[in-house]
């Protein structure tokens, strides 16, 4: 018994040592991570179905998110450690590439306004290419 209670006790310091460490999908940015990747789905299918309308507010969805996160500070920065100049300057790299995204987002509403479909492939391609960069840059290993 007393074995039992001591083992009951051990599991709930480590799962509250494991919370007080914070990881990276109890993060804000996560929540708006996660939102992104919704809209992204739902984008695609619109897409696919011709309903631009539709696609377009997605993409408004998912621009308002990247716009969010940029204040955000990812997870990696604060398992590193990270402060005062190196901490600014890898928060800096980090809202450019989001700016980046949110440019290529942009310019995706504008050739959905314009029913202009040629330009959606490559657009999304570039898309997929700033999800990999902004990951490999500043995603923790989680
Ligand atoms: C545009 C398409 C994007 C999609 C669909 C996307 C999706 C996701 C998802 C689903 C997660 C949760 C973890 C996982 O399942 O891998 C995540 C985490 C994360 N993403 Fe993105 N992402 C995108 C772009 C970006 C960009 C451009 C950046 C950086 C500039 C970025 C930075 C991060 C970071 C740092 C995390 C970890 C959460 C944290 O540190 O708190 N993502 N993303």
């Amino acid at each position: 018994m007393r074995a039992l209670v001591a083992g009951i006790i051990v599991a709930g310091l480590t799962t509250s040592f494991a919370h007080a460490s914070g990881s990276c999908d109890e993060t804000t940015l996560y929540k708006y991570m996660d939102d992104v990747k919704t809209n992204m789905k739902s984008l695609s299918f619109e897409v696919k179905q011709g309903n631009m309308e539709q696609a377009g507010v997605r993409v408004d969805n998912i621009i308002a998110a990247l716009e969010k996160s940029k204040s955000e500070t990812p997870f990696l920065f604060t398992e590193k450690g990270l402060e005062g100049d190196e901490l600014a300057k890898r928060q800096g790299d980090y809202q450019e590439v989001m700016d980046d995204t949110i440019a290529v987002f942009k310019a995706l509403d504008q050739a959905l306004e314009n029913g202009d479909k040629d330009k959606l492939n490559g657009l999304m391609n570039e898309i997929n290419d700033q999800r990999k960069r902004g990951h490999r840059a500043f995603k923790a290993d989680c």
